[in-house]
């Protein structure tokens, strides 16, 4: 499929509320006809994404009523997740619900499901390619959520075959950006004097991506879509170390990073970019500038002056 021109097209955006969806439906708004689905618990969080430019759908992806949604839509962004802990209700959610999801909007012309790399088996310090072993690996910190997103990679596989819909699984690494992000929390654990805990076998790499590299790359994504789905991973270029970002976070404003070594923390998972790099094209946001524009963002008055950092 070539390229498409997200320009007056009809999106669908799940978890429209998500720190990672959020700066999507701004984006996509500007220029399309983007609806925005959650649950919409707080009327605030309804009023928030409507001023964004988007129509919204309050719908709980566990139920698998749809009648509220429409069915022509072009394409389908799917970003909701849920990680309560409790299985029987999130695999509802996650995995009965993009198959419902993907039944009532079969006539898109591109599914993308956001998945993780926390679909992995980390047992390897490689970079971690598209087929490479799955496995549980980030039970310690949301038990459900590894294999919640491998049942719904499973569904989205299904039915991308059984429907004939042209969809992507796109193996997310570590957004962020000015809308958060796990730095972010960092940098508030930094600040509240909280340690932060890492794996004892460190350093622990992600593969940061920055809100302006993924919002770029939605087209090329969905111009990969195909039957049956494609898998790809989706992160920066290269891997960062926690312990590096930390670091730099220090330096940016003079906070102490409480680096505490335990088992119980998630392993390195790096990814391998190659597929991603060839097919879709490289990420461009130098990581320590895409961290020091979320710091100035979100908490300029933790900024240590120019003069002041090292
Ligand atoms: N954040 C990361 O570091 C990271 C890393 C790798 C992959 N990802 C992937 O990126 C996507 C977004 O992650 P995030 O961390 O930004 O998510 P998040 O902040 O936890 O937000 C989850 C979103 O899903 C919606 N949602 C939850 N349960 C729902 C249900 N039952 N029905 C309908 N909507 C529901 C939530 O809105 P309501 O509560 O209002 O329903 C919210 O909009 C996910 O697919 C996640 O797996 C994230």
């Amino acid at each position: 499929m070539p390229i498409p021109i997200l320009k007056n097209q009809k999106i669908l955006i799940t978890g429209a509320t998500s720190q990672v969806a959020r700066p999507v439906v701004k984006t996509l708004s500007a220029e399309n006809e983007v609806f925005g689905l959650a649950r919409f618990r707080e009327a605030e969080q309804r009023q928030e994404i409507e001023a964004l430019g988007a129509h919204t759908l309050a719908v709980d992806l566990a139920d698998g009523e749809m009648n509220e949604v429409p069915q022509d839509f072009d394409y389908v962004l799917h970003f909701a997740v849920v990680k309560t802990g409790d299985f029987e209700y999130d695999l509802k959610a996650n995995a009965e619900g993009v198959g419902f999801l993907m039944s009532h909007c079969r006539g898109v012309k591109a599914f993308l499901h956001c998945s993780s790399a926390g679909v992995y088996h980390d047992e390897t310090d490689e970079p971690l390619r598209e087929t490479d072993p799955l496995g549980d690996n980030h039970r310690c910190m949301m038990p459900t959520y590894s294999i919640c997103k491998i049942a719904a990679e499973s569904v989205v596989r299904m039915s991308s075959r059984l429907w004939n819909i042209p969809s992507i699984i796109a193996r997310f690494s570590v957004p962020y950006g000015d809308n958060g992000g796990w730095p972010w929390y960092h940098l508030m654990m930094m600040k509240a004097g909280v340690p932060i805990p890492v794996h004892t076998q460190g350093p622990c790499y992600y593969n940061l991506i920055h809100e302006d590299d993924y919002i770029g790359m939605l087209p090329a994504l969905l111009a990969n879509a195909s039957v049956p789905a494609t898998i790809m991973n989706w992160g920066g270029n290269t891997a960062t170390s926690i312990e590096e970002w930390c670091s730099y976070l220090s330096e940016l404003t003079g906070l102490e990073a409480q680096i505490a070594p335990t088992d119980g923390a998630l392993k390195s998972l790096p990814i391998d970019t190659t597929r991603m790099i060839e097919k879709v094209g490289p990420t461009r946001t130098d990581w320590k500038d895409g961290i020091r524009r979320m710091v100035e963002s979100r908490n300029p008055e933790l900024l240590l002056s120019k003069n002041d950092q090292p």
